[in-house]
């Protein structure tokens, strides 16, 4: 990738302060066949954690920019991805075997408008421009049921807050979850955000069912979808 880093412009450099407690450690190590292919395709089709701040017209031309945050195996996010080639698509996720499942995609069926971060979403934030995204997709974070877990969820005041800065006019906060009360907290969170207006929604059909989702609704969950967007 050539010349997609760029100084930190003013108004971009809010960041969260407990960045790497909303995941839970996973290790399963990887074949050593399949550690090159992770090393390969990163090269080509993945954005460090950690750098300067990224251009993202660089990357992708002129295309809307929309970051998928813990995508897990990734089925959700290859197969948006394929239904909407106008949007530029960047996932991010720690879990390793997650993240090669979409390079494999990426790589095998060729998706020129998807990257991938190996790695913190809340880290690489930092390196996300002021007012550039069209879009960010939280779908089915992991729930963190105990209180004294509650500071350990991705969706939380001080995280949408970085969203919102992120996100540019009239740029669009999705998040679903199939746990109620937080729902009820993601609500309360982005309520609380005065950047952003929006409430429940109906579940879009453009949102394919997750594996989470599969198992939730089998277990008689119910999701709820949220979308707000970015008022001022
Ligand atoms: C319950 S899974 C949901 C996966 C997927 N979105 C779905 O609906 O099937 C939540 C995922 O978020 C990832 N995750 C949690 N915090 C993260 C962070 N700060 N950065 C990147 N990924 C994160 C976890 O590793 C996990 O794979």
């Amino acid at each position: 990738m050539t010349g997609p880093e760029r100084a930190p412009t003013a108004g971009s450099d809010r960041v969260v302060a407990r960045p790497n407690t909303t995941f839970k450690p996973r290790r399963r190590a990887l074949s050593a066949a399949r550690r090159q292919d992770l090393e390969r395709w990163l090269a080509r089709w993945g954005l460090a954690e950690a750098g300067p701040e990224i251009e993202w017209s660089a990357i992708f031309g002129g295309l809307p920019v929309v970051v998928d945050i813990g995508f897990g195996h990734g089925e959700t996010t290859v197969e948006m991805a394929r239904a909407r080639p106008d949007l530029a698509i960047v996932g991010i996720e720690v879990h390793t075997p997650g993240v090669v499942a979409v390079l494999d995609a990426i790589e095998h069926d060729p998706l020129p408008h998807v990257r991938v971060v190996h790695g913190d979403a809340l880290r690489f934030l930092t390196r996300v421009p002021a007012a550039s995204l069209a879009g960010v997709r939280i779908y089915f974070p992991d729930p963190w049921p105990k209180p004294r877990h509650h500071q350990r969820r991705l969706v939380r005041e001080d995280v949408v807050g970085a969203l919102a800065d992120r996100l540019e006019p009239g740029g669009e906060l999705h998040l679903a979850t199939d746990i109620a009360h937080y729902a009820a907290a993601m609500q309360r969170a982005c309520d609380s955000e005065p950047r952003l207006a929006g409430g429940i929604i109906e579940r879009p059909p453009s949102r394919p069912l997750t594996r989470f989702e599969q198992r939730a609704l089998a277990e008689d969950r119910q999701p709820v979808d949220l979308r707000y967007l970015r008022v001022g």
